[in-house]
């Protein structure tokens, strides 16, 4: 075994490290209670136990069976004419596009850790006020926000796979999990907590639009880290006879549970402080420090443990967002570890000075294309198109291009033949067609 590799439990908390980010504490409660509440939880569960698990897998078992970076595994896999498919590996160039947004959004947390400490708004429209004057009117901080962020990930890089990342992963992430789930248990003496049970879990079949749709599907990829050969690189260090499907049930199990738990903690506090739960992008910005405030010094506390899980999370997940671009320049550039790190980390940091100005008062026009600013675009872009795209890609080379025997055996010693089965048609002629379908509902073909 290299020493550049995982070990098996610190593989299973990297490749939830990757999962468990920005996706489940920020985005999933706002993106829930912009697009319906239990309507949205229930597209999103859907997808993840009868499409996303399967892809995980899928992607899990390219890495572990190719041993390399993404270009290299699909490549190694592809049967010998069928060698164009190594171009699928580029799907890790995706990740440069979030980490365009991802560092940015790291960045604004990190700044609210600090403000947590000083000062907390006490008033909606305060909050309102504070957060957009900082993303709109402060370039400049941002940019130094989102150079500390870019800063802490190229370290975290810079020293490998078992130096960085999995050292990494394996102090933040128990961290973040027992500071999620202390907030939890307090949050569960609330009022609120069974108004935010109900918003979570009751399903209005009125509320489901083809854009919650659309929304929950492409969230369920981003969530899990699907589509852009980032858990598959993680694989590619894996230890021989690593049961590979136990390993994806426990990124699913963790990634969701976690999202639910920190959904429901949010939610429960903003119904028990009567704050509005559909604020967008900002709900975590605006309507939590205003709650937090109104608890007094444990609020205080409650505020800067919040972010600073918040903070572990997006860092734990960005550093996997990159590390494909990284193995790939470095084994088939034979580019340094330090030059392949400086020159990723330089691309988002630059195209993200971008990002965050598309937001800003005097520079948005420029940056706006549309009607959309880069910032959406980018996000919707990656999360909505290019996942889904990478997830359809990677179904079609596992179901149909790489040979049958060859999949089995990757997993036939840990699985019965009855559950590959199951596994291998659930590839074919589930995740195939949702894919497929949820792209052209997408584009409007398709309009349900
Ligand atoms: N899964 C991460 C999150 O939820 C984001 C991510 C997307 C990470 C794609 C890797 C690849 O925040």
């Amino acid at each position: 075994m290299k020493n550049s590799h995982f070990s098996r439990a610190g593989f299973i908390l990297a490749a939830s490290g990757s999962a468990v980010g920005l996706g489940n504490i920020w985005k999933f409660p706002y993106m829930a209670g912009e697009y319906g509440g239990g309507a949205f939880v229930l597209v999103y569960l859907l997808t993840i136990v009868c499409v996303g698990f399967s892809l995980l897998v899928a992607e899990i078992l390219i890495g572990y069976s190719g041993e390399k970076d993404a270009v290299s595994s699909f490549e190694e896999l592809a049967p010998k004419k069928e060698i164009g498919w190594k171009y699928a590996g580029f799907m890790g160039a995706t990740g440069l596009l979030i980490m365009t947004f991802y560092s940015v959004v790291i960045g604004w947390i990190l700044y609210y850790v600090i403000l947590s400490v000083i000062f907390l708004p006490t008033t909606m429209e305060a909050a309102q006020q504070g957060f957009g004057d900082l993303v709109g009117n402060q370039a400049w901080t941002q940019i130094v926000f989102h150079l500390i962020a870019t800063v802490l990930i190229m370290s975290i890089l810079l020293k490998g796979i078992k130096g960085g990342i999995e050292k990494t992963n394996e102090i933040l992430m128990p961290i973040l999990m027992l500071i999620i789930l202390g907030l939890l248990l307090y949050a569960m003496t609330l009022d609120g907590f069974k108004e935010s049970l109900r918003f979570f879990f009751v399903f209005e079949f009125s509320k489901l639009s083809s854009e919650a749709i659309t929304q929950a599907v492409g969230h369920s990829f981003f969530t899990l880290s699907i589509g852009m050969a980032a858990i598959l690189t993680y694989a590619a260090s894996l230890p021989r006879r690593t049961n590979i499907v136990k390993a994806a049930f426990w990124v699913v199990f963790l990634d969701t549970s976690i999202a639910l738990m920190a959904g429901l903690m949010m939610y429960a506090f903003i119904f028990e402080f009567n704050q509005d739960p559909a604020t967008g992008p900002g709900l975590v910005f605006i309507s939590l420090p205003v709650v937090f405030s109104q608890i007094g010094t444990l609020g205080t506390i409650f505020a800067v443990l919040f972010f600073l899980a918040l903070a572990f999370a997006g860092l734990t997940s960005a550093i996997s967002i990159v590390e494909p671009t990284i193995e790939y320049t470095m084994n088939r550039l034979e580019w340094s570890r330090l030059k392949s790190t400086l020159i990723a980390s330089a691309i988002f940091f630059i195209v993200g000075v971008f990002t965050l100005l598309s937001y800003t008062a005097e520079y948005g026009a420029i940056f706006t294309f549309g009607g959309l600013p880069l910032f959406d675009l980018l996000d919707k872009l990656t999360t909505n198109v290019l996942l889904p795209l990478g997830g359809l890609t990677v179904a079609i080379f596992v179901g149909f291009v790489v040979r049958k025997e060859r999949v089995y055996a990757s997993m036939s010693e840990f699985v019965s033949k009855g559950f590959f089965e199951a596994w291998y048609f659930n590839i074919r002629f589930i995740a195939i067609p949702a894919l497929v379908f949820t792209l052209l509902n997408l584009v409007g073909i398709i309009k349900i």
